[in-house]
């Protein structure tokens, strides 16, 4: 059997957690995401030949990068006897709290994975990706790697033996996207938590996550709208983004189902009813402009497709 020699793999962006699943729940975001090219070398290993795109200054050397160890746990774990050669190309800001280097990981495994007979489920993919995402954040959770890999807004459950669950959204939901013209790494907003959270906001949080899971299944806008919120993460996090509080008032004033931070942010999210979401982008914009920065924004379908190879 011939076999393939290189591949090109997209991963879309990811905003996780969305809000009520902390580390848990996240959602693929069409509009943007990184593509990665494998090429087979001889030699075990991986090596990276190229960084471009909108972010070019990540570390070539391949323990350092998130698509490199990804790719090489790839290799190690199969015991495969050749290698591969990485290109990678960014389309998702570096720090934006819009998953890009569980993106690149994601594109990574599943190019490489186009290079081996061998056929591997997304599962074991998922585990690959998520040694590559480890590198980047100091941590292993999987709200933006699952959902870039399987597609839509997606439910992880364990870390050792990951369930993966995807959420039927309503049709009328798209997500908008406002990222402020900032960085913020994921490793600062994670450092910031506390430890300890109060009982009675674990019991809100929970009946929201709870309120937000059965309103998608079951369509119900009011559900959502009222549960969409987070009250352990999102207080604690928000004073890193300055004008969090006006751009979340504009979204929800503007008609946005809920508004959150994306990820570790600054990135910030909503979702809204196709017929609102324009108007909650621009209002999303203002508010941050009144604070004194520039965002770059999108109303995007919640990329029901995930990775998936796109060439040679
Ligand atoms: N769920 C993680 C966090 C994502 O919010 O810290 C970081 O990209």
């Amino acid at each position: 059997m011939a076999t393939r020699t290189s591949a090109t793999a997209f991963a879309p962006a990811s905003v996780g957690n969305v809000a009520v699943g902390f580390d848990i729940l996240g959602h693929a975001v069409a509009a943007l995401g990184d593509r990665v090219r494998v090429t087979r070398r001889a030699e075990p290993g991986v090596v990276i030949r190229s960084i471009s795109g909108v972010v070019k200054n990540l570390p070539l050397e391949t323990e350092k990068n998130t698509a490199g160890m990804a790719a090489l746990a790839l290799q190690k774990s199969l015991g495969l006897s050749f290698g591969f050669e990485l290109e990678i190309e960014k389309g998702i800001p570096l720090g934006s709290g819009l998953g890009g280097s569980a993106a690149s990981a994601v594109a990574a495994v599943v190019a490489a994975a186009a290079l081996v007979e061998e056929p591997l489920d997304r599962t074991r993919l998922l585990k690959f990706a998520m040694q590559g995402e480890a590198v980047a954040s100091g941590s292993v959770h999987v709200d933006n790697i699952a959902p870039s890999l399987f597609g839509g807004l997606v439910l992880t459950v364990g870390i050792d033996n990951p369930f993966v669950k995807q959420i039927p959204v309503p049709e009328s939901v798209r997500c908008v996207i406002v990222h402020p013209h900032m960085m913020l790494a994921t490793r600062e907003a994670r450092a910031i938590l506390k430890q300890s959270v109060q009982l009675s906001d674990v019991i809100w949080q929970q009946a929201n996550l709870a309120g937000f899971l059965s309103g998608c299944y079951t369509s119900d806008l009011p559900l959502m709208r009222e549960s969409l919120m987070d009250v352990v993460i999102e207080p604690q996090r928000q004073v890193l983004i300055p004008g969090f509080a006006e751009v979340k008032q504009g979204a929800l004033v503007a008609g946005a189902i809920g508004c959150s931070i994306s990820g570790a942010g600054p990135t910030v999210f909503a979702w809204a009813e196709v017929g609102d979401a324009e108007n909650v982008r621009l209002e999303m914009v203002a508010a941050f402009r009144k604070h004194g920065l520039e965002t770059d924004s999108w109303v995007s379908d919640i990329g029901r497709e995930g990775a998936r190879v796109v060439g040679d």
